[in-house]
């Protein structure tokens, strides 16, 4: 029966990094995977991290299983975290939630739940987008349909386009947005276009889905939440999805959390049943120990204000390398204008690569670059950058 069963195509992002690995060229450099690297190339472990590991390691209890949604402590830390905590939502009580495997966990419990209470419903998804997303809601059985986010000449929002689609989206159908650093383009809306989504999407009935995965790497902590609080009014409908791979360097301890903001607290316990109902099915309740983490820094003043340094010394990084390979590619004379690298924000760079551009890079420099031309700007390093323009710049000739 299993013999005559065909490869499944190389997953576009994480197929990528295999690739990576097998290859023998020592002058190899990753800049396709969105893992945040330090100067000298390596993925650090966040100080805060390291300390509160060993404070919970020595603490350590007991590893029976969590509930089913995780811990409650962790679910009510990192609501406050993306909404302030004193937002209307939490005081009124009117969050359901769980603790997820990542921010794919909280993703794919979230199509899983929507294909079960609103079966009607297609999830719209920007132009381009994580190519991811159309995975997890294929495997969830969730229709879906897109928006146009990107407009490649002026490589910027495709804001009057996309705006407009909005309006046309049917009542009850949900939109996915990236609560900040679009994945892959870096382009995000302003704080007043976030503000004109919230009122389309409220006039027009939609229910938001918000991939909130990169807190901290665009402007701040609190003000990547802008988009998520402009969405989140007053009896607002909601789901987030968070990953705290990222800002915490957690990657491999899958630490996400879904989010469902109903419109009172009378409606929680039937969609957190629903919630619950998922997960039972699917893993039956998350690993504890990366939330543990989170919980512990969140809760704790000194290695919360440690974690928020952290968090700026990556984001600044990342904007200082954004800079340098401007700089790199106007020194080596690369055709073609590359500004817009500097307006972009997070971890990702939309570099206007064309597939073909893309293969030789990889042949040729042994670069590897995602086939839609997006770069891990966090992959750049002062002792690479140089090298990487100089590859783009044999490409295009
Ligand atoms: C990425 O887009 O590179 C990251 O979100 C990692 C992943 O799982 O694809």
């Amino acid at each position: 029966m299993l013999e005559t069963i065909e490869s499944a195509p190389r997953d576009a992002i994480l197929g990528l990094s295999a690739a990576f690995r097998e290859d023998p060229r020592p002058e190899k450099i990753n800049l396709s995977v969105g893992v945040y690297q330090d100067e000298n190339g390596k993925t650090p472990l966040l100080h805060c991290v390291r300390e509160a590991e060993q404070r919970l390691a020595e603490a350590a209890a007991s590893k029976s299983y969590l509930p089913i949604s995780g811990a409650p402590e962790f679910t009510e830390v990192i609501q406050q975290l993306a909404l302030g905590a004193r937002h209307e939502a939490i005081t009124s009580k009117r969050i359901a939630g769980a603790h997820t495997p990542g921010g794919t966990g909280a993703l794919r419990v979230a199509g899983d739940f929507l294909h079960a209470n609103l079966p009607n419903a297609t999830v719209w998804l920007s132009e381009p987008t994580w190519p991811n997303h159309p995975n997890v809601f294929a495997a969830a059985g969730v229709p879906m349909k897109s928006y146009p986010y990107f407009d490649q000449p002026s490589n910027s929002l495709a804001w009057e386009a996309m705006i407009e689609a909005i309006d046309k989206i049917p009542r009850g159908d949900v939109i996915l947005l990236h609560g900040c650093c679009h994945n892959p383009t870096g382009i995000d809306p302003t704080v007043e276009q976030w503000q004109k989504i919230a009122d389309v999407v409220q006039e027009r009935g939609l229910l938001p889905l918000l991939d909130f995965a990169y807190q901290g790497f665009a402007d701040g902590i609190e003000q990547d939440a802008a988009g998520l609080r402009a969405l989140c009014r007053p009896g607002a409908e909601l789901l987030v999805c968070s990953s705290f791979s990222k800002n915490f360097g957690l990657y491999r301890e899958r630490v996400g959390a879904l989010s469902i903001i109903v419109p009172s607290a009378a409606a929680v316990p039937a969609v957190q049943s629903q919630i619950n109902r998922v997960i039972r099915a699917n893993y039956s309740n998350p690993p504890a120990h990366g939330a543990e983490i989170v919980n512990y820094v969140l809760r704790s003043d000194s290695l919360r204000s440690d974690w928020e340094t952290e968090v700026a010394t990556m984001r600044n990084r990342i904007n200082g390398m954004r800079q340098s390979l401007v700089t790199e590619l106007k020194a080596k004379g690369v055709p073609g204008e590359f500004g817009f690298i500097t307006e972009q924000r997070g971890m990702f760079s939309f570099t206007g690569l064309t597939k073909t551009e893309v293969e030789a890079i990889r042949e040729q420099h042994a670069i590897y670059i995602v086939g839609s031309g997006r770069i891990n700007v966090a992959g750049l390093t002062p002792t690479n950058v140089e090298r990487v323009a100089e590859a783009i710049g044999a490409v295009r000739g």
